[in-house]
């Protein structure tokens, strides 16, 4: 299918997410422990973020580490928390070379000190980059965010800065983590799992969703082309009608 079409022909999404799922699973296969599937995956990241932006997608959002994902075994969890500083040690000149901002979503409230130092620097180095915005999910949950949009939005009745009128679909939006990225076109899973997981759930209100089999170590440029491909096959209404 890939070789069917050409990058030129195709409608390009601007915004794309990943839930990064299935490392285990690709470990496991290999007779190797957890860990090395997240090592494996974790350098799979950079792969997929340089070939998103020589596409020219605008954004890509990955999910990394879930606000449900604590409740793994401690050894899992410590090595899923050494995530940012590989990212900061291991990818930094890369994306400057790509131009690749990076950012970050997710809660601030239960990352240890020096994790979120390090996603601070990380967001302010890259902050003037015009190319891909990565966004990185950790320690994040859809529930979680549209909780914390519900509290700010909710103070700012409580301080009657705005009226409960004024509260519209626009406003929800302003509070999530997403403000600033273009909507989401393809939220894509890998693993063969068919569930969102606690993703992006407002975000992917009209996404198209797309789910393959293969796990993320071993989801490359190819299966990108495959999703996106997908993509350009589906007849996106938004609830109005066909538009052929
Ligand atoms: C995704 O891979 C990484 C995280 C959730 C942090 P998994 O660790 O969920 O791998 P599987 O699903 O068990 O194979
Ligand atoms: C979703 O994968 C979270 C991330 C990939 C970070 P999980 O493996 O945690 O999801 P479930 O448990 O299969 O729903
Ligand atoms: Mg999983």
């Amino acid at each position: 299918m890939f070789k069917t079409k050409k990058i030129e022909d195709l409608n390009i999404p601007q915004h794309i997410a990943i839930i990064l799922d299935g490392n285990g699973r690709w470990a496991k296969k290999r007779h190797m422990p957890r860990t090395y599937g997240h090592q494996k995956g974790t350098e799979n990241i950079k792969t997929i973020a340089i070939a998103a932006s020589k596409m020219g997608i605008k954004a890509l959002s990955v999910y990394a580490f879930s606000t449900e994902n604590w409740s793994r075994p401690d050894d899992e969890v410590s090595f899923l928390m050494k995530l940012p500083g590989e990212f900061e040690a291991r990818f930094k000149d890369e994306f400057k070379k790509h131009d690749i901002k990076v950012m970050f979503s997710g809660r601030k409230t239960h990352l240890s000190k020096e994790n979120l130092e390090i996603l601070e620097r990380i967001t302010e180095k890259t902050k003037e980059r015009q190319g891909l915005v990565l966004n990185i999910c950790f320690d994040y949950g859809s529930r979680a965010e549209i909780t914390e949009a519900i509290k700010i939005i909710a103070k700012k009745v409580e301080d009657k800065q705005i009226k409960i009128e004024e509260i519209d679909e626009s406003m929800v939006e302003d509070n999530l983590y997403t403000r600033e990225l273009p909507k989401l076109d393809l939220l894509i899973r890998p693993s063969g799992e068919i569930r969102l997981s606690n993703f992006l759930l407002w975000q992917a209100a009209y996404a198209e969703l797309y789910f393959c089999e293969t796990y993320w170590p071993d989801f490359n440029e190819s299966e990108l082309m495959k999703a996106i491909v997908s993509y350009n096959n589906r007849d996106r209404r938004f609830g109005g009608l066909k538009n052929k």
